[in-house]
């Protein structure tokens, strides 16, 4: 048994000096650490449903009205909303909300698409916007499915006090979390240095793997701030009102290859969610900003923001002051039953 055993190490150690010498090591290392990232690649394709939406199966169809719905609300909860915006986004809501009715009953978030059509509607009649034809096509779809409890004025946009905010800082767990929402209007000063460490020091707290921390906070203001802001591409009609941004990052080099390739962006998303709720805490207005940026424009964000090549973007969030009455989306959540499978 022994002298199997160190037959096997020899045959080992031979083959990794054959592979060292023809410089295969690396070539086998990249098949291995590929196929995760080739795995996940496939279940994109094959999954993936807001883009590759043939199939049109419900789940699929109303993650895109959510989607579609949202740039209608985001439009309503702008400070300066302009009259007539989205008008190609409302009538591509207004397709698949019809084929979605047609195929399936109304439920919690076709209905939410529904009445932010109709606040959309009724915000563009109030500015003296002519948008009947679309009025006319929303009442017959109305009719025609027989949707009844609409026109709730709460759907798509809410005007909200920053003291109903900043009041529930110390409220119960509960009421903590559900009084946090993404705010896009903020009073023209920068967040301080002080306050940014004091929320980053209770984040600290987060969990992660293996206790690993990978995390970082890149903070910025003034010119950085919005350059940063033009290469983003979620903050049009209020990137102008931002003037301090975190990014979150995740550095690399704490993580060890195949298994691991999803864990900056999860330990990196839970250190955020942490942050943002400390900001919250703090009495300050957050909103996330994605960085799905293409090739070019991450190239020239990671330039523009000074950040490392071995670190992983997680996200930028905009933090501000709140101005005394602003206007926040209303992005209503989904029913708790259809996010849980008891096993
Ligand atoms: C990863 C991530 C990226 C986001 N990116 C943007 C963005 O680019 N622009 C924006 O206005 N909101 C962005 N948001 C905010 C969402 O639109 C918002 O969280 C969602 O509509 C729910 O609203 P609430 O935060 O008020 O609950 C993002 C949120 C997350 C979690």
């Amino acid at each position: 048994m022994q002298i199997l055993e160190a037959l096997f190490i020899r045959i080992f150690n031979f083959v990794k000096i054959l592979l060292k010498f023809f410089k295969l090591n690396k070539v086998i290392y990249c098949f291995v650490y590929s196929k995760p990232f080739i795995n996940e690649f496939i279940s994109s394709l094959k999954y993936d449903g807001i883009e590759n939406r043939k199939k049109n199966d419900k789940y699929s169809l109303t993650s895109l009205m959510i989607k579609q719905c949202h740039v209608l609300e985001k439009g309503l909860a702008m400070p300066n909303t302009r009259a007539g915006f989205g008008e190609v986004i409302v009538v591509k809501l207004f397709n698949n909300l019809n084929l979605f009715l047609s195929k399936y009953k109304i439920d919690e978030m076709s209905f939410m698409c529904f009445n932010v059509l109709k606040t959309y509607c009724k915000y563009n009649e109030n500015l003296g916007h002519n948008i009947d034809l679309i009025t006319k096509t929303l009442t017959d779809l109305e009719i025609k499915y027989n949707i009844t409890k609409s026109g709730n004025s709460d759907y798509g946009y809410r005007l909200i006090n920053r003291d109903y905010i900043i009041k529930l800082q110390n409220s119960n767990f509960a009421e903590f979390v559900t009084s946090r929402h993404s705010v896009r209007n903020f009073v023209a000063k920068p967040v301080s240095p002080e306050v940014i460490n004091e929320a980053i020091k209770i984040s600290l707290a987060a969990p992660s793997a293996c206790n690993r921390q990978s995390w970082h906070v890149h903070h910025y203001n003034g010119k950085t701030c919005s350059d940063l802001l033009k290469i983003q591409n979620g903050n049009r009609g209020f990137g102008h009102l931002i003037s301090t941004i975190l990014v979150v990052s995740s550095d690399r080099r704490s993580y060890s290859g195949s298994n691991e390739l999803n864990l900056p962006y999860v330990d990196g998303g839970l250190f955020a969610m942490t942050l943002i709720y400390s900001l919250h805490y703090l009495g300050l207005g957050t909103c996330c900003l994605n960085l799905c940026l293409n090739c070019n424009d991450r190239k020239k964000f990671i330039k523009t923001a000074n950040i490392k090549k071995n670190e992983t973007l997680i996200m930028m969030i905009a933090v501000g002051y709140m101005p005394e009455k602003f206007k926040i989306t209303d992005s209503r959540k989904k029913v708790f039953s259809d996010i849980i499978t008891h096993h």
